[in-house]
């Protein structure tokens, strides 16, 4: 399928998922939305698929929402558009997804990266909500991820200042899993991206459930929901295979079954 805003490449058993606006900075318009939900919906479908790299390529993550295409529009355009509701579709996707950032991830792109499961930050990167600036504020995940991930005084001050951080910064604060230089930063992802590719795909889909299921839930919840899954892991062929590979001392292989 063709996409005029961004680019997929299949390397199966993962793909890359390219935001490709450079002229705009990558800024998120709605189209370019709906295209990174469309690819992800295949990508999720395709079994030859078990990671996913999400970047914005070697200079720039994403630099926030398209403000020429909301300068101008109503609370009621923007409601019935629900163009943040549209993100859902990034924060659905149970497969591994990792974010390659590189240069500016700010309002949506920084939004856009914490929606992804593990961060490769280029040494370049720059995290911020600047939409104090422009008399809004974050509308896709900002204000709730940030706390829940760096603490209250953080995302006060990110939210708040508008300034970004710098990449060693977010890795500090424990938002970024690794900093390397920027010309690494999408093929380190790959790296990942491999290493989990040849994991067993349903352990992986049942540990990100129930990760961010702590985001969103009491504790005894939480714990009632990783024990169902810890269970009904015992019910596929990968949970025979990981452990009758390993008392045979071999590699497991996985069919996601
Ligand atoms: N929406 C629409 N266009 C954007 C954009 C956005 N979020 N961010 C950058 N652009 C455009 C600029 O208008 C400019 O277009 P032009 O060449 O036609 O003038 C082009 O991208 C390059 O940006 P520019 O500002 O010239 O680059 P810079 O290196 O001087 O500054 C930023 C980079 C990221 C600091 C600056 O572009 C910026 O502050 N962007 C807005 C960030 C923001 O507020 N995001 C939250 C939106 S809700």
């Amino acid at each position: 399928m063709g996409y005029d805003h961004i680019q997929v490449e299949i390397e199966a058993p993962i793909a890359t998922v390219t935001l490709n606006r450079p002229k705009v900075l990558n800024a998120l318009s709605p189209d370019l939305v709906r295209e990174v939900t469309t690819a992800l919906g295949g990508l999720e479908a395709d079994e030859s698929v078990r990671a996913v790299v999400l970047t914005g390529g070697p200079k720039v993550f994403a630099a926030g929402a398209d403000i020429g295409d909301m300068a101008d529009r109503s609370a009621v355009e923007q409601l019935r558009r629900d163009h943040t509701g549209r993100w859902a579709g990034v924060a659905a996707f149970t497969k591994p997804l990792i974010a390659a950032v590189n240069g500016y991830a700010l309002g949506g792109g920084c939004e856009l990266a914490l929606m992804c499961d593990l961060i490769v930050a280029g040494d370049s990167a720059r995290f911020g909500q600047p939409e104090v600036n422009l008399g809004i504020i974050p509308g896709a995940g900002g204000t709730q991820r940030w706390p829940r991930t760096a603490g209250k005084y953080v995302a006060m001050e990110v939210m708040l200042s508008g300034s970004p951080i710098t990449a060693r910064r977010a890795h500090e604060l424990g938002i970024v899993n690794k900093v390397v230089p920027a010309e690494m930063t999408i093929e380190v992802a790959r790296r990942m991206a491999r290493q989990l590719a040849e994991k067993p795909p349903l352990a992986l889909r049942m540990a990100k459930e129930s990760v961010l299921k702590a985001f969103d839930s009491s504790i005894s919840e939480g714990l009632a929901a990783e024990r169902q899954s810890f269970y009904f892991l015992f019910s596929t062929e990968d949970q025979k295979e990981g452990m009758h590979a390993f008392l045979e001392k071999r590699k497991g292989v996985f069919k996601g079954r």
